[in-house]
């Protein structure tokens, strides 16, 4: 775009801190982006030109395996505003760099509800529709209205609507054929005037009834809020997952893998309690967590890299681990796992 954007580049950046695992790893040239404008100006820029190129946010769901040999592009673009409304909904818009937990907030201090059961998921706007994040019964799918990304190849803006960006569950076209194409700078989010909560998640449910015991004064049949509902997953959350500051992990290691009804009533005759989830479509959605946790992993470590001890779920870097530890770590449970239940387990992050 403008010659005249500046751009400042740093060479040989630490990512260390840009990456929730705490790999101690670098990249040949980083750029930090605070305007859409700098997007195009850094990548046609002479001193990066023929890098390959990796985009970061709060780096909450990527493993880096390695130094990067490219152009990092650190999204920090700002902004977020109730974009419009109609008859039925509210539109909200943020910027890509924004941080995820803190828009959440910001809708609910607006008094627009629905996005409540994402609280706390670590993160940026921008990266969410890449896996398309969920937790504790919604995915961001479901309040999606729109995006808008820069082509980096040919330098347009596209908009894409939910059909384009083909999500799934954890997964969309940014995944797939369109890995490493488009940077996202903004996100539009379609809240409906018809909320109502979705509280049926065990944990939540359970964790909204030990409140309200708690604080002796609420009725156990009212329906929670959304304040209720944000503030009872920041507290399941909290319980369960570590905090990356104070131990390095991606949150999930692995996707919960689908299997088919056949091979599930057979795993079933084995193992009486698995822990399963019905799909609509008739395949059954297995908890990885339950069956890394049966083949006795939780808290075992191999070198610095370790199963968490409260979420099986869930790698840690206990200090010092490389990438190369917890791909090894993640090896060794694929292992166990396909020989017990003959079930694979697939990475849920990006690796590097
Ligand atoms: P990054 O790690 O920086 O990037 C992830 C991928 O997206 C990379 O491929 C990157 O290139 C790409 N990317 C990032 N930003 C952009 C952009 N603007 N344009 C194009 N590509 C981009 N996820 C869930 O779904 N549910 C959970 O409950 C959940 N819990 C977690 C708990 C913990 C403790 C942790 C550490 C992670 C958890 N995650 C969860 C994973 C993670 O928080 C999400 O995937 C999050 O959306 C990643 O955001 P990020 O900005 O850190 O992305
Ligand atoms: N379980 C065990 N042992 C464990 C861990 C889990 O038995 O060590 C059992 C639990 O008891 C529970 C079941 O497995 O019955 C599911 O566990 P949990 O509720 O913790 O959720 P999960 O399936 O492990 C998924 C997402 C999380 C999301 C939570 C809440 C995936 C890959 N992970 O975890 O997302 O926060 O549900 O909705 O779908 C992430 O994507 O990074 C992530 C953290």
């Amino acid at each position: 775009m403008s010659e005249a954007e500046p751009i400042s580049f740093i060479a040989d950046y630490p990512l260390r801190a840009h990456n929730t695992f705490g790999f101690d790893v670098r990249a040949q040239l980083a750029c930090r982006i605070e305007r859409d404008e700098q997007l195009l100006a850094a990548v046609r820029d002479p001193r990066a030109a023929g890098l390959p190129r990796l985009v970061l946010g709060g780096g909450s769901n990527i493993v880096l395996t390695r130094d990067f040999a490219g152009l990092v592009l650190l999204v920090a673009l700002r902004g977020r505003r109730i974009a419009r409304e109609d008859g039925d909904a509210w539109y909200v818009e943020a910027a890509a760099g924004e941080n995820w937990h803190e828009f959440v907030a910001w809708t609910l201090a607006q008094g627009l509800p629905g996005l409540e059961n994402l609280a706390l998921i670590p993160g940026t706007v921008g990266a969410a529709p890449i896996q398309n994040i969920g937790a504790y019964g919604l995915e961001m799918a479901e309040r999606f209205a729109s995006l808008r990304a820069v082509e980096l190849a040919t330098g347009e803006t596209v908009e894409l609507d939910a059909s384009a960006c083909r999500f799934g569950y954890r997964d969309s076209v940014f995944k797939r054929e369109g890995r490493d194409r488009f940077v996202i700078t903004s996100v539009t989010f379609r809240l409906p005037k018809a909320w109502t909560p979705r509280a049926g998640y065990a944990d939540v449910a359970r964790e909204l009834a030990a409140r309200r015991h708690g604080d002796g004064n609420g009725s156990v049949d009212a329906a929670p809020s959304a304040q209720a509902i944000f503030d009872a997953v920041v507290g399941v959350r909290r319980a369960k997952l570590p905090d990356p500051l104070a131990l390095g992990n991606a949150g999930s290691f692995f996707k919960n893998p689908l299997v088919d009804a056949a091979q599930f009533d057979a795993l079933r005759q084995r193992e009486p309690q698995v822990v399963s989830y019905a799909q609509p479509d008739g395949r059954v959605k297995l908890a990885a967590g339950w069956l890394i946790d049966r083949c006795g992993w939780k808290g075992r470590a191999l070198g610095a890299a370790a199963v968490h001890d409260r979420q099986a779920l869930v790698l840690v870097n206990r200090g010092g681990a490389t990438g190369a530890d917890v791909l090894a770590l993640a090896t060794a449970i694929q292992r166990d796992v396909a020989a017990r239940f003959g079930v694979d387990l697939e990475p849920e992050p990006i690796f590097l």
